[in-house]
């Protein structure tokens, strides 16, 4: 099989995450090879030291990026989930990758506030935080996404399904 990178954006507590693991255990429950690279962990081991300035986001996004081409080119599947708000940086890693889909996971910020998932909104609302995604920093929405899950119209099946249907139509799963 060809490689290929599955590339998650979207706000903090969108779904990025929940998304990406039941993706992964669809696809490995099928006998594909597949990696997650979360953003979080991420943050704990490849860019442990990195903060959240523009500069350092798009150094975390490269790091990201640089992995998952290796990966794809290993005929693996790659599944990022970070943020990734900038959306030139995003360009960059489709371009680097090449086989890339990107998934933007749409939810409302007013949504992602009531989820707040790891407290952290309360926190930036607070200004506790400063230069938190969807609140005092910027999320470039993606202008062409491959796909787009709208997290608090759908079910998780239905957004995991429409991403399947995808990568099986565009023959991404094909041996
Ligand atoms: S990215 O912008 O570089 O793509 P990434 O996905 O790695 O971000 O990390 C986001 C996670 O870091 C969030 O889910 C949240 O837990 C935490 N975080 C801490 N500070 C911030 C902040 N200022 N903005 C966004 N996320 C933050």
């Amino acid at each position: 099989m060809r490689g290929f990178t599955v590339w998650f954006t979207g706000l903090p507590s969108s779904g990025k995450s929940t998304l990406a693991r039941l993706i992964e255990k669809r696809l490995t429950d099928n006998g594909f090879h597949t990696e997650v690279l979360d953003g979080d962990e991420v943050r704990l081991r490849l860019s442990k030291g990195l903060g959240y300035s523009k500069e350092d986001r798009d150094e975390n996004i490269r790091r990201i990026s640089y992995v998952a081409s290796i990966i794809t080119r290993c005929g693996a599947i790659a599944i990022t989930c970070a943020i990734s708000p900038y959306r030139n940086i995003r360009e960059e890693a489709r371009k680097e990758i090449g086989r890339f889909v990107e998934v933007y996971v749409k939810c409302p910020v007013e949504e992602c506030i009531k989820r707040d998932i790891k407290g952290l909104y309360k926190k930036a609302l607070s200004g506790e935080i400063p230069n938190f995604t969807g609140i005092s920093d910027p999320y470039e929405e993606p202008l062409k996404a491959d796909i787009v899950v709208e997290t608090n119209n759908e079910t998780i099946e239905e957004s995991s399904n429409k991403i399947l249907s995808y990568l099986t139509k565009f023959g991404y799963l094909a041996e």
